[in-house]
């Protein structure tokens, strides 16, 4: 049996935590698309939630590419995606290409915390879309080189995500099997005890 949108939206949602950010249990990470397009105003808003990350001397590191549909740039990003992402992110309207400076502006010198920023930055960016009302999905799955030559991006800046963005639709859409299954698929996530510790092999007593 395909579930229905609401029917995944709903099995996606995080199991609330008391006083966590409603936001963060909202966002999944959505591989069904809708042709409804993304406003302008709404990716004003995303970028800007971007802009506000924290970073290694305020360095703000990261670049973002942006592309909608029917763009030169929506069709560059989605033409170097590799795998099964290549069957379902380009229906996605909106497509981002994530990148960060790993040189200091000032100095030159590395800066070994600039993906780090770019993470940070990304994370904002989807939690923003999420409140939006908006799906969103980080993507590794593409050809680096490909990326790099397609734009003329400067050896200095490391690619980071392609992020998909846009409205949700019915997983059938899909089309194939095993994309609606991992549409379907719980998520999931390591106990917390396994992640805070007060000592190497010693979870943290939180309560
Ligand atoms: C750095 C990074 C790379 C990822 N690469 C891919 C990818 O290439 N293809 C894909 O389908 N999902 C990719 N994902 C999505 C993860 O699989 C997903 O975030 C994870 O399973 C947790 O699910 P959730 O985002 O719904 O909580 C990536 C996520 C991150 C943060």
């Amino acid at each position: 049996m395909i579930l229905t949108a609401s029917e995944v939206n709903e099995l996606k949602h995080a199991p609330a935590v008391e006083g966590v950010l409603p936001t963060v249990h909202q966002r999944w990470s959505a591989r069904s698309y809708a042709g409804r397009e993304v406003s302008k105003a709404d990716l004003v808003r995303v970028f800007e939630a971007a802009r506000w990350a924290a970073s290694a001397n305020n360095e703000q590191p990261w670049r973002f590419l942006v592309g909608s549909r029917n763009s030169l740039t929506h069709e560059k990003i989605a033409s170097a995606l590799a795998g099964l992402n290549k069957e379902w992110a380009p229906t996605a309207p909106v497509l981002i290409l994530g990148m960060a400076n790993t040189r200091f502006e000032r100095s030159g010198k590395p800066n070994s915390y600039a993906l780090y920023d770019l993470g940070a930055a990304s994370s904002y960016l989807t939690l923003e879309a999420a409140a939006l009302g908006l799906v969103s999905h980080q993507m590794a799955g593409f050809d680096h080189e490909a990326m790099r030559q397609l734009f003329d991006i400067p050896t200095d800046y490391a690619l980071g995500c392609v992020i998909a963005l846009g409205y949700q639709r019915e997983p059938a859409a899909l089309g194939n099997e095993q994309l609606i299954a991992r549409e379907h698929a719980p998520r999931e996530r390591k106990p917390l005890s396994g992640l805070v510790l007060s000592s190497w092999g010693e979870p943290a007593e939180l309560s």
